[in-house]
């Protein structure tokens, strides 16, 4: 087909209806519009650079937006002086909101040099309609705004964009619709997240998420397993299974499958050398998935449990379904089942009406589990939660005077959680050159602490024994061992 001289409202004619063919043929569409773009600006490449903020679920849609741009024959870079900048963003907190205007406007600066750049928006904070409302009332210069649902229409809206001189916005309120088989681009050739679910539905009442993230939707198994062999042939030897809370996996799909069936699947693929997933919820992880865990030999040795608080009355209030002692229990058995196993968290201090009792629960908590390590918030009141309504917010001193404490009991376990396999030798895949010192590679060992250690930039991408000579604290020094 010719795209050069074709309208938008022609290639919306043209255009399948069904997806993914859809977005492959506004990808050749924008190719060509593109094409015509680089002769009027007497440019040979025109260059994209996406800023991805938040969990490691907007860091997998950044790969498949990537995968996307490259499609439409853009090339990445690392600057922010790019023809096409795109920020897919996080709103769990409301200081991520803040960083994102901030940059906003020094984008704008870079637009005045060069008006034919494009400026996107997308993810979770777009969902938002405050947010959208204000973008289009004091930063119009930017191009084309969508949301967490709709990131497989990247190709359709820029052609859009391209041919029409407004602001272009999609936002959907929720889907059911999961589109496969769009290029991805990934970060690194050996490692890769894969989506399993998408959504949440547990409205915890401090969480943002799941009103703009959707409800749970789960991919079949089969597409799940189809992609990940596709991605051992492809060479990637660790894979890192993602939903907002793995452990319902599957449980609305017509033929229902439990998570730990899943990972049974998975850990079969050949090629397949490292299971992760992440995150799971302490209310439902199941007996049925620390018994597969414990019978895998690709699934690592390390489950991200969030804790939040660890007073009851708190975790009420917060509606997580588990009491403190509960919790406790849990970790009791998933260490009865692998002593070895490695225990993260996330912890939000200042909840409305935490009192003093209640934090200290929390510590003692955190000093009863001993995390390997844990990620500490203060509490962000987020509008449209039930927490944002609730009386008794706590005065930023004690919160600050709280967040410390719990800072220094977190990092003192953590430095000492990390030790504990020193002077033993441990499989390690080798991610990266380590940028800090001449001849150091950094890699992960199965629970997920770095090593840097000697060794060639060949080893890249393998899994290899390394001997750790030291641990300093959050990360080991080691020796490469044949
Ligand atoms: N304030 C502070 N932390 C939050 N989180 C989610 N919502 C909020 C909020 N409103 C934290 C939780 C969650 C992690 C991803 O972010 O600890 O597990
Ligand atoms: Fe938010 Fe709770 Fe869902 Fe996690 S489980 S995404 S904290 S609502």
């Amino acid at each position: 087909m010719d795209y050069t001289n074709m309208t938008y409202d022609e290639a919306c004619h043209y255009a399948p209806m069904e997806e993914p063919a859809r977005q492959y043929f506004f990808m050749e569409y924008c190719k060509a519009l593109l094409d015509k773009l680089k002769k009027a600006v007497g440019k040979d490449t025109l260059t994209f650079h996406i800023a991805t903020f938040g969990c490691q679920m907007n860091s997998r849609d950044s790969e498949k937006l990537q995968g996307i741009l490259e499609s439409i024959g853009y090339v990445e870079t690392d600057s922010e002086e790019a023809d096409f900048v795109l920020y897919n963003t996080c709103t769990v907190r409301e200081n991520a909101n803040q960083r994102v205007y901030g940059r906003l406007g020094q984008l704008n600066n870079l637009k005045r040099k060069n008006p034919h750049m494009m400026i996107s928006l997308c993810g979770c904070m777009m969902q938002e309609e405050e947010v959208v409302a204000k973008i289009r009332k004091s930063y119009r210069f930017v191009d084309i705004i969508f949301g967490t649902h709709n990131i497989f229409k990247l190709a359709e809206l820029m052609a859009e964009r391209l041919e029409r001189d407004k602001m272009v916005v999609d936002i959907w309120e929720g889907t059911d619709t999961i589109v496969e088989d769009l290029p991805t681009d990934r970060k690194y050739p050996f490692k890769s997240g894969v989506n399993i679910m998408f959504g949440c539905n547990n409205f915890c009442s401090y969480c943002i998420v799941p009103y703009v993230r959707g409800r749970e939707r789960s991919r079949s198994p089969k597409d799940i397993v189809a992609e990940i062999k596709k991605l051992a042939d492809d060479g990637v030897v660790e894979i890192m299974l993602l939903g907002q809370n793995v452990n319902s996996y599957g449980k609305n799909l017509e033929e229902p499958v439990s998570f730990a069936q899943l990972l049974t699947q998975v850990d079969q693929i050949e090629g397949l050398e490292r299971v992760r997933f992440m995150t799971s919820h302490p209310k439902d992880l199941s007996d049925e998935l620390i018994e597969a865990m414990k019978h895998s030999s690709k699934v690592c040795r390390h489950i991200h449990l969030p804790l939040q608080s660890g007073s009851s009355n708190v975790l009420k209030a917060m509606n997580r379904s588990y009491t403190k002692e509960q919790y406790l229990e849990l970790v009791d058995k998933i260490r009865a089942a692998m002593p070895d196993i490695s225990l993260t968290t996330d912890i939000i201090v200042g909840f409305p009406g935490e009192t003093e009792e209640d934090f200290l629960e929390t510590l003692e908590v955190v000093k009863k589990v001993r995390f390997d390590s844990a990620f500490t918030f203060i509490y962000s009141k987020r509008t449209g939660t039930p927490a944002a309504k609730m009386e008794c917010q706590i005065s930023d001193e004690a919160v600050k005077n709280r967040f410390d404490r719990l800072l220094t009991e977190v990092q003192k376990i953590s430095s000492e959680m990390c030790g504990r396999d020193e002077h033993t030798v441990q499989k390690v895949l080798v991610e990266e050159i380590n940028d800090h010192a001449e001849g150091l590679l950094t890699g992960r060992l199965g629970n997920n602490t770095t090593v840097h250690f000697k060794g060639d930039s060949s080893l890249i991408g393998k899994i290899v024994n390394v001997y750790l000579d030291e641990s300093k604290g959050f990360y080991y020094m080691g020796t490469l061992r044949p």
